[in-house]
């Protein structure tokens, strides 16, 4: 079987939670970005990355294309708040990817928002966001909510089975 990672990069936590479900589904070691900044990546095969989706850009990708010289990143996983079947969302990310130079998986994950585990900066981005995106639809960001699911990673799962980097039945 191949050996595979996944970097994560998270702020409020949704992320590192769809990185530790995947861990649990697949056995591919979810490895934080602070750490995984200093590590060597050439015992793994695969590689995956799984970051927060900011007013359009997938947080890290640059500090990515950096770190992945040897070209093993097989699939983005981007979290965000809009609607897990938004055609908007798939298409940003996916455009966000293909900009900073990468041809792999994209996979959208919806979360939420979680006002407490903001600072100062982040709350004050997210008001300038809503404003910016207007009044229309944007009633559900105004309070804290989580709609993430362990069930939206079962189309990463496959992705990885079919890699040869997942168990077939690991706990799903
Ligand atoms: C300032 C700001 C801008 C955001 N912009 C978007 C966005 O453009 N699209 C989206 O779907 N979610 C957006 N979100 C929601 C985050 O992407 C979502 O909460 C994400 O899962 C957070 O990841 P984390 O908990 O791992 O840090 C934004 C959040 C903040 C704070």
């Amino acid at each position: 079987m191949k050996r595979a990672i996944l970097i994560y990069y998270s702020r409020t936590g949704f992320t590192e939670q769809y990185a530790r479900w995947l861990e649990e589904m697949t056995g591919c070691p979810a490895v934080a970005y602070k750490d995984a900044r200093k590590m060597d990546l050439a015992p793994y095969d695969i590689m995956l990355f799984a970051s927060r989706f900011r007013a359009g850009y997938i947080q890290k990708l640059k500090w990515l294309r950096r770190k992945d010289r040897r070209r093993k990143l097989r699939a983005v996983l981007a979290t965000g708040a809009a609607p897990m079947g938004s055609p908007e969302a798939k298409r940003e990310v996916s455009v966000s990817v293909r900009d900073e130079g990468f041809r792999c998986a994209v996979f959208y994950l919806e979360s939420g928002i979680r006002y407490e585990a903001m600072g100062r900066i982040e709350k004050l981005l997210m008001r300038l966001f809503l404003r910016l995106m207007g009044e229309q639809d944007n009633g559900k960001y105004q309070h804290s909510y989580d709609n993430s699911s362990r069930e939206y990673l079962q189309p990463v799962v496959r992705y990885l089975q079919e890699l040869g980097a997942a168990e077939e039945e690991k706990n799903l």
